[in-house]
């Protein structure tokens, strides 16, 4: 068992994944933690970095910082979503070497995969193949994230892994239609399309791509779970460098636009706009590693779709 008291230090604590580890945290007991946002730290900034980390002396870290984004952010910004993210791990994870804390977790994300290859995607599949255009910047910067905690592990010995979850999605996204990721934005689409009592929505793509979606709370409870029982050398010693997390079920994009517009109550139609990107066929994460480590998701897409419905409803202004 960790010490309730000890400082656990969470950049990114306001976004969809932060929020839900801070939720996490603090209901299972842990009220040491640190916690500042963009506006008051920047995370680029290397020097302010380590002045956080003097000042603070976090004992354990946990990555949910980074630039994210869906499939129109990604391919627009590629120098920011780079750049950004390569500075963000980059500092942390330094820093947290020299101040000797004594456990990082880092997330990254299941893009860091080959676009064409084997499903459902087991660890070892990384940097077997090219990467997905649309995303290449932002899977890079990720990459190099696994990579530094894997080498100060293997170099240091310092206690450093990375966990890479699938799509993840609930309360607190982001439904920003220029910015946001598949399953928000088709929240956002056909509630207003229903508000509006509009015939029909426009989809990108054809729809027949399929993903995996994780509810950002079992995400949390997944990372809590790693947190208190797992080290870094559990998990280089199987020879791989990171752990994937997620349901092990996924459907196609146009299968879950039917499951949102039965949860919203919208009776009309979709057409997908056959022009745009599909993006990568289809990305099924392999998650016997963490099963057999002890952990499985609880909630099912319909219970997590209703959930994020209602805090979307509630809390979002549009
Ligand atoms: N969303 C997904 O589907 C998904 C799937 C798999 C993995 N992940 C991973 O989970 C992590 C978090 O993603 P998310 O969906 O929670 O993203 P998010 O909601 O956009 O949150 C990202 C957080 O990072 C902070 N941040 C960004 N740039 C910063 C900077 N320069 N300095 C300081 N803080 C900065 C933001 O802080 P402010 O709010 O204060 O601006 C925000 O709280 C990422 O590593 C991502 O790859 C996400």
């Amino acid at each position: 068992m960790i010490d309730r008291e000890s400082k656990i230090y969470i950049p990114g604590h306001k976004g969809l994944v932060g929020s839900a580890i801070v939720r996490k945290f603090l209901s299972e007991g842990f009220s040491n933690l640190i916690l500042y946002d963009s506006k008051s730290f920047d995370l680029r900034d290397q020097k302010k970095v380590e002045e956080l980390f003097e000042t603070e002396s976090p004992e354990y870290v946990i990555i949910a910082a980074a630039k994210v984004g869906g499939i129109l952010a990604n391919n627009l910004f590629r120098a920011e979503f780079i750049y950004d993210n390569l500075m963000i791990e980059a500092n942390l994870i330094h820093n947290a070497f020299k101040h000797k804390v004594k456990k990082l977790i880092f997330l990254g994300s299941s893009c860091i995969y080959p676009k064409i290859t084997s499903q459902p995607i087991k660890e070892e599949q990384l940097l077997s193949g090219y990467l997905e255009k649309t995303n290449e910047p932002y899977a890079v910067a990720k990459i190099a994230g696994i990579k530094l905690c894997e080498n100060y592990f293997r170099q240091y010995d310092s206690n450093f892994y990375s966990v890479m979850p699938t799509n993840l999605y609930g309360p607190n996204d982001n439904f920003d239609l220029k910015s946001s990721h598949v399953l928000p934005a088709l929240i956002r689409k056909i509630h207003e399309a229903k508000e509006n009592n509009a015939d029909e929505i426009e989809v990108w793509g054809t729809g027949k791509p399929r993903r995996e979606f994780l509810y950002v709370d079992d995400l949390a409870d997944a990372i809590f779970y790693l947190f208190e029982n797992i080290d870094a050398r559990d998990i280089y010693s199987k020879n791989i460098s990171h752990l994937n997390i997620g349901t092990g079920q996924d459907l196609s994009v146009s299968e879950l636009a039917e499951l949102i517009k039965k949860t919203v109550g919208y009776a009309g139609n979709i057409r997908y706009d056959v022009t745009k990107p599909d993006g990568t066929p289809r990305k099924l994460l392999d998650v016997s590693r963490i099963h057999q480590l002890g952990w499985k998701h609880k909630t099912s897409l319909e219970e997590g779709i209703k959930e994020t419905y209602e805090w979307f409803v509630n809390n979002y202004k549009l």
